[in-house]
């Protein structure tokens, strides 16, 4: 079957024909891909700058993709929950079996750090025509969303980090005079889709939400800004029009860009990190410290998520597909053959919101 693969410690990607014999055993399910989500970590992989990449066991190789969407096939013996022709959505970790919280289908919150993740740690990924998953780690997809479904992936991250901002927010009363979020400021450092689906989701918790980048907005950007009523802020030419913040999220990962805007944090404020790059370094000051210690300023790191968030992820995106009929659709910037998959998992195509490959 034709694949999308990586030699982790490698630049470079190949579509293949691969010869995986999987068979179909109890409790599996067969699943067609239908779409196939690109995103930084893959291009991280393919180009190198990803460092944690690495195959299945008894592989040379890797199979990329960790977006999938795919239609039921085929299912097992005692397979009770999914039958032929509906749609899934897999989760991408699969937990070391031995710390509690794996146990417990939070792997997101591995304690050995043993777990494996489709398309980039020791699993092969969604990026091939056809692939057997176990029934448990699918998550039915209702038709009606199928045509953005391949969203669900990166949206469950962003879900995951929000439960824990807002559990962790609990330490004090956070929700204003009227018990929603409508007095706080958001500050999202980047326009990605993860930074995109940030801002959509903290929007529609009521959140005054500004998204932070240092040049102008691409065309879709300021559209999807306007229409979930986020502000585009061009810090290089409009800094001065960013508020005192209750909530930073930086999806850059350079500490050049959230590092200045922390003078901005304001009483139990929380910076959150998502995004992750190679290489900048940055200086933290004293006085720093000292104003997140005398504010209570909480600084934390998010990453994956559990089945729960991807199931919390369909439901914000069947939310969204009534509120702003053709946002998510503007969102899938572009589908492709897999023909050109090395084209776009090398090179970024400009004014990207979110490429797939169509199956
Ligand atoms: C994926 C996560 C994964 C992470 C690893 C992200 O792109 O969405 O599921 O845990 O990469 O860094
Ligand atoms: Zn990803």
């Amino acid at each position: 079957m034709k694949a999308v693969i990586v030699f982790p410690g490698k630049i470079g990607v190949e579509v293949r024909d691969v010869d995986i014999r999987e068979s179909l055993e109890k409790g599996q399910v067969k699943i067609k891909s239908l779409f196939t989500g690109i995103c930084g970590t893959d291009r991280g992989i393919v180009n190198g700058k990803i460092t944690f990449a690495y195959p299945q066991k008894g592989l040379d190789f890797l199979i990329l993709g960790h977006e999938g969407l795919g239609r039921v096939e085929e299912v097992g013996e005692g397979v009770k929950t999914l039958k032929k022709g509906d749609y899934v959505v897999p989760v991408v970790r699969r937990g070391c079996g031995v710390c509690l919280n794996c146990k417990l289908g939070r792997q997101d919150f591995c304690e050995t750090g043993k777990f494996v993740e489709a398309g980039i740690r020791g699993k092969n990924g969604f990026m091939r025509e056809e692939f057997i998953d176990e029934e448990i780690w699918l998550v039915k997809v209702p038709g009606s969303l199928k045509d953005f479904a391949v969203l669900t992936e990166p949206l469950s991250n962003v879900v995951k980090t929000i439960d824990e901002l807002l559990f962790v927010q609990k330490r004090m009363v956070w929700t204003c005079e009227d018990s929603t979020f409508g007095c706080r400021n958001a500050v999202i450092i980047g326009s990605g889709p993860i930074g995109i689906f940030f801002s959509m989701l903290l929007s529609t918790l009521d959140f005054n939400t500004y998204i932070v980048n240092k040049r102008d907005p691409y065309p879709t950007e300021a559209y999807v800004a306007e229409k979930i009523g986020a502000t585009f802020i061009n810090s290089s030419k409009e800094r001065d029009k960013i508020p005192e913040v209750d909530l930073i999220v930086d999806t850059s990962g350079y500490p050049s860009a959230f590092i200045p805007l922390m003078s901005k944090m304001k009483h139990n404020s929380v910076l959150v990190l998502f995004g992750t790059v190679e290489g900048e370094k940055a200086e933290i000051t004293s006085d720093l410290i000292t104003s997140v210690v005398e504010k209570n300023i909480l600084i934390f790191g998010s990453v994956n998520a559990s089945k729960r968030d991807f199931e919390e992820a369909l439901r914000y995106l069947s939310i969204w597909k009534d509120r702003y009929p053709d946002i998510l659709e503007k969102m899938i910037t572009s589908k492709v053959p897999v023909e050109k998959a090395p084209e776009v998992l090398l090179r970024k195509p400009i004014g990207e919101i979110k490429t797939v490959i169509q199956w």
